[in-house]
């Protein structure tokens, strides 16, 4: 399955999306190549403030669920800051992940030092997604990188470190246009964009911003659908038809 994508570098793009539950995971597995089940739970889904603050079993129980609506598309995890501080823990962690969710690889954030640890898990066995630019894990303030040419080079580097410790792919979040031109030519793996222009091989998005559930709308998402209306609409005329005894009728009741 990852071949299959390694092999659309510079041919077709790669379309990655993130889910957190099997219903939804299994309508995005038709159109995904990749499903994340991302750290960004923590503030989509329990409106915690950092992405840090969610645990190695929420994230295994989310991902349960994802993988049972994932048929085709390639699952991914992401490790929990925390979880992956040297190499026997991150191997030891990652272990856990993949026995308990069925997960076809990780992904762990770069804080420019540990390249040892997806070396580490590579040696291991384990597929190993990286990401680089803007990390949550590691980065207090929202910044775009890559602007300046010291920036660019910068993450030019982190990125060819990334790939020779054995990463098959890495995200690059909120980096110039340029720098993910350069690192995208670069690199023989392919770079998953976000926030990081069309330069990219392919792009991901946290689903929920996408369909309109989130409310968290900044320039790099595109709205596809508003689902608070939808939602909302339907739980109105829900609320109605109860109130006028329209609901439950005859066909819904024993
Ligand atoms: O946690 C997440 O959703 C991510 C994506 C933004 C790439 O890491």
């Amino acid at each position: 399955m990852i071949n299959k994508i390694l092999t659309k570098k510079k041919k077709e793009k790669i379309i990655c999306l993130t889910a957190y539950s099997k219903n939804l995971a299994s309508i995005i597995d038709n159109y995904c190549d990749i499903i994340l089940v991302g750290d960004s739970v923590a503030n989509v889904v329990y409106g915690m403030s950092h992405t840090h603050k969610i645990t190695l079993s929420t994230i295994i129980q989310h991902a349960q669920s994802v993988r049972k609506g994932t048929k085709k598309s390639l699952l991914v995890v992401d490790m929990p800051k925390g979880t992956y501080d040297n190499v026997a823990k991150a191997i030891k962690n990652a272990k856990i992940i993949i026995k308990k969710t069925k997960c076809d690889a990780v992904k762990i954030e770069s804080n420019k030092k540990n390249f040892k640890i997806i070396s580490g898990l590579v040696r291991s066995k384990i597929k190993v997604m990286g990401h680089i630019g803007f990390t949550p894990q590691f980065k207090k303030k929202f910044k775009v990188e890559g602007k300046t040419a010291k920036s660019k080079n910068k993450l030019l580097e982190e990125a060819k470190k990334v790939e020779k410790a054995g990463a098959f792919s890495v995200v690059l979040e909120c980096i110039s246009s340029q720098a993910a031109k350069e690192i995208t030519q670069h690199l023989k793996i392919p770079t998953i964009g976000i926030g990081s222009s069309s330069n990219c091989d392919g792009q991901i998005l946290v689903t929920d911003d996408l369909i309109g559930l989130s409310g968290f709308y900044p320039k790099f998402v595109k709205k596809y659908c508003d689902i608070n209306k939808i939602v909302s609409k339907a739980v109105k005329r829900y609320r109605n038809d109860v109130k006028k005894k329209l609901f439950p009728s005859q066909n819904n009741s024993f």
